[in-house]
């Protein structure tokens, strides 16, 4: 009987330590989900400030998970915790710490040429056996790929924000990834507690590929004063069942993402009608109107 490769649960993850690249947002989410899987992780940023507020965030969020799991044994709490923080170790020199690593996920800033001089430089130096990983939003996995020689053992791993909390990860074959490392990517991501999706290497993958048109639809939408900001959330609240509304989303994401997304689609698929330019959305973001973190947006907040 041929090995049946759809069946994840035959095939052990030989992940036993991980080298999360991006200490920002998402970096230390994965780092955090993979040492509460009781794997050893190295955490790296360029900027040792980011890794000491990585390790703070971490230290609280963990703090947060230990009280709900063991509501009534908090020195088993405290154990999880300091054992989970102990398994994550930090480093500025990204070469270094892949000079012996199983998995590197990478979860550095959103450009194909900083992520290609990056990947270079840890294929000279990672054992033949490393697989490299991009937690990118909107590039191509292979494109980015193109920077190694290991494209075999290259492929997209795609976390969603907040990493603790969101139970989704696509993961991405690129047109060279082996189904070995296929595979590996999908164990790993059930080993460190997600649902893994299998997705090919096409713009947004499938989450963001439906979700970024729709929220540009819904800000097109009300740019043609169809109907109000107010009642195009509490439609889709109200009428199908979405958590959030499309136009608070595009606040809560930071509509220079959605723009920044958006825009990169619209160049490389100018054809396609679903990334054309909004210009309202230009004109909010040339004033600085971020959404939530800049206090304005689709919508006005409270400052802090
Ligand atoms: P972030 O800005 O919070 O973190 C990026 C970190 O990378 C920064 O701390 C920066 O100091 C560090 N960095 C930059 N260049 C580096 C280098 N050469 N070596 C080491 N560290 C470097 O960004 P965020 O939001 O965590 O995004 C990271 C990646 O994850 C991007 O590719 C993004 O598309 C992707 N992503 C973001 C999501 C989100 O909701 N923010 C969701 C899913 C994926």
């Amino acid at each position: 009987i041929a090995r049946n490769f759809s069946s994840s649960s035959a095939v052990q993850s030989a992940i036993k330590h991980v080298t999360v690249i991006g200490g920002g947002l998402m970096g230390s989410g994965i780092a955090q989900v993979a040492a509460q899987a009781g794997q050893n992780v190295t955490l790296v940023d360029v900027s040792s400030d980011v890794l000491a507020k990585s390790q703070k965030s971490i230290g609280n969020n963990l703090g947060r998970v230990a009280k709900k799991m063991y509501k009534d044994n908090p020195k088993e709490g405290e154990k999880f915790v300091s054992e989970a923080l102990g398994r994550i170790k930090t480093a500025t020199d990204p070469v270094e710490a892949a000079k012996a690593t199983d998995l590197v996920v990478e979860a550095i800033v959103e450009n194909l040429q900083v992520k290609h001089k990056l990947f270079s430089q840890l294929d000279a130096a990672a054992p033949a056996h490393t697989i490299f990983a991009s937690n990118t939003s909107s590039l191509s996995i292979n494109e980015i790929a193109s920077a190694v020689k290991r494209k075999d053992k290259f492929g997209g791993l795609h976390f969603f924000n907040p990493v603790p909390v969101m139970k989704l990860l696509e993961v991405i074959r690129g047109a060279d990834t082996s189904d070995m490392t296929y595979q590996t990517m999908m164990q790993w991501g059930k080993e460190v507690g997600k649902t893994c999706i299998t997705c090919k290497d096409t713009p947004g993958f499938v989450v963001n590929r439906l979700l970024v048109p729709y929220v540009a639809e819904a800000i097109r939408l009300y740019e043609r004063g169809d109907a109000s900001a107010r009642d195009i959330d509490i439609a889709m609240k109200l009428g199908a069942g979405y958590p959030m509304g499309p136009l608070e989303l595009a606040d809560y994401v930071g509509l220079d993402t959605n723009k920044f997304i958006l825009d990169g689609w619209h160049k490389k698929y100018p054809q396609e009608q679903l990334f054309k330019p909004i210009p309202l959305l230009n004109k909010l973001v040339s004033e600085g109107k971020l959404g939530i973190k800049s206090g304005e947006g689709i919508y006005k907040y409270d400052k802090k």
